[in-house]
């Protein structure tokens, strides 16, 4: 236990105020007031530690971000340094060593000519200053009406007015006045609905449908492509192979941006610094990340973008304009030393190629739960995987049953010793990545457990 968890701590008291004085994001507002969420004292390696004193292994890795897992002394050190040192500078008109030298190490590990780097403050602003970098591209250039931006249904962008209307999860939408006509939704890449076709003609419907939308609201006028290497909150959707190429070369026929949601997938949840190029083929035009960077540590996004596209609108190009987007807190310099701490150790430690190393057992422990009742599919990348669970497997459609199902299996999970990310009858893994094989035998043995006992009450009368 860390010596700053202090015996003098009442978690009774400290749930009280929480009560009365705590409004959590997707709080239920129902129970405002009446429940509470689990409450985490601390964390230590792969796992966290409630206020009952319960080890539980971190499965969703905080939300996909504990890289390097918790407790880590070479980020607190970091981060003690530099407060010390330059605890802030404005960037709006200074700059700090740790975002420079934080850029340069982020752009050498970028493909194509992504070699400039902007920081912001999480994952929603990183998001949200590519798409605005995209308006202000196509105003600069003249062409005012070039704002149209194509995403995926169940995608997930991110929670300000603009990414949550780019993202496709309906639940996200509900009491909110996000809809905007500028942004068109076309399918998820989800080929468990689309039975009877192969992953090839499963392709050419995805890519079909994507060139039929930028036809019909007119290339002329598409600005963006928004995606996600693969579909994280959307539920682990993994799109068939080729299918960035081939929406990537749609794009560049038409001068659409491609922006690559890297939020999830960056700094080795799939074994590579990035996933776009090394896992996904496709080399985009812009990369969002967040989350990884720093472990979850302190607060970091950014993106990283093409010197080509830049050079459109720099220089003699620029037309005395200004990309007069950013934050307070943009270039921070306690959050980009704790980023430089975090790359640190996953190249010392050789986290990249420990991903790689596990990721096969992974995938086998996962595909090892298909003999269970009420399993319809398993999705796995990298050191990123989900059980989707339905009362009827015969039945595509999710059902509030199967929502419910999925929750059953999470508390029982929770119970036992494993979080396991509430996405409805999705169950998420996606774990610290320093986690080892015999780490994953027990996290997925937790799950099989989990997975047994919510059947078990399906078949109970009362609970059917
Ligand atoms: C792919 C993706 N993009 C953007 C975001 C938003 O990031 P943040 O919650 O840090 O603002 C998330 C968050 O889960 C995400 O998964």
């Amino acid at each position: 236990m860390p010596d700053n968890v202090g015996a003098q701590w009442n978690a009774g008291e400290t749930l009280e105020d929480a009560k009365r004085h705590l409004l959590s994001p997707s709080e239920e507002m129902a129970k405002l007031g009446k429940a509470t969420r689990p409450l985490i004292a601390y964390g230590e390696g792969i796992h966290v530690v409630d206020a009952h004193g319960r080890r539980i292994i971190d499965g969703p890795a905080g939300m996909w971000c504990t890289q390097i897992g918790y407790g880590r002394r070479e980020i607190a050190d970091a981060v003690s340094a530099q407060s010390l040192k330059l605890s802030y500078n404005s960037p709006w008109y200074t700059t700090n060593s740790p975002s420079i030298e934080l850029a340069r190490r982020i752009a050498e590990v970028t493909p194509g000519d992504l070699n400039r780097v902007f920081f912001t403050t999480g994952g929603s602003t990183a998001v949200d200053s590519a798409l605005r970098f995209t308006e202000f591209y196509n105003n600069v250039l003249g062409r005012p009406e070039k704002k149209h931006i194509i995403v995926r249904r169940e995608g997930y962008h991110g929670s300000t007015s603009l990414t949550a209307a780019c993202s496709g999860r309906a639940f996200n939408w509900q009491n909110f006045d996000i809809a905007s006509p500028r942004i068109t939704f076309i399918s998820a890449p989800n080929i468990r609905l689309a039975p009877g076709l192969t992953e090839a003609q499963f392709l050419d419907k995805l890519v079909r449908e994507f060139e039929d939308t930028v036809g019909t609201i007119g290339p002329d006028k598409v600005a963006a492509f928004l995606a996600e290497p693969l579909l994280a909150s959307g539920g682990v959707i993994i799109p068939p192979k080729g299918y960035h190429a081939r929406i990537k070369a749609i794009c560049e026929k038409h001068d659409i941006i491609y922006i690559s949601d890297e939020v999830v997938t960056a700094f080795g949840r799939c074994g590579e610094w990035f996933a776009s190029e090394k896992v996904f083929g496709v080399v985009p035009d812009i990369i969002t990340f967040a989350k990884g960077v720093t472990s979850g540590y302190v607060p970091l996004g950014g993106f990283a973008i093409s010197e080509r596209l830049l050079d459109k609108v720099a220089g003699e190009n620029a037309k005395g304009s200004y990309y007069s987007n950013g934050y307070t807190y943009s270039s921070h310099p306690v959050s980009c030393a704790a980023a430089l701490a975090n790359m640190d150790v996953i190249e010392r430690d050789g986290i990249l190629q420990h991903v790689r190393d596990v990721s096969g057992h992974f995938a086998d422990a996962l595909r090892s739960l298909r003999d269970l009742p009420h399993v319809a599919d398993i999705r796995v990348a990298g050191l990123v995987g989900c059980v989707e669970c339905l009362v009827d497997t015969a039945s595509p459609e999710v059902t509030d049953r199967d929502k419910k199902l999925g929750g059953r299996i999470d508390t029982h999970c929770f119970d036992l010793g494993l979080l396991v990310r509430p996405l409805g009858n999705v169950c998420v893994l996606s774990p610290p990545l320093v986690i080892t094989k015999s780490q994953i035998d027990e996290m997925i043995a937790i799950l099989r457990q989990g997975i047994l006992k919510a059947a078990a009450e399906l078949k109970q009368p009362a609970e059917a």
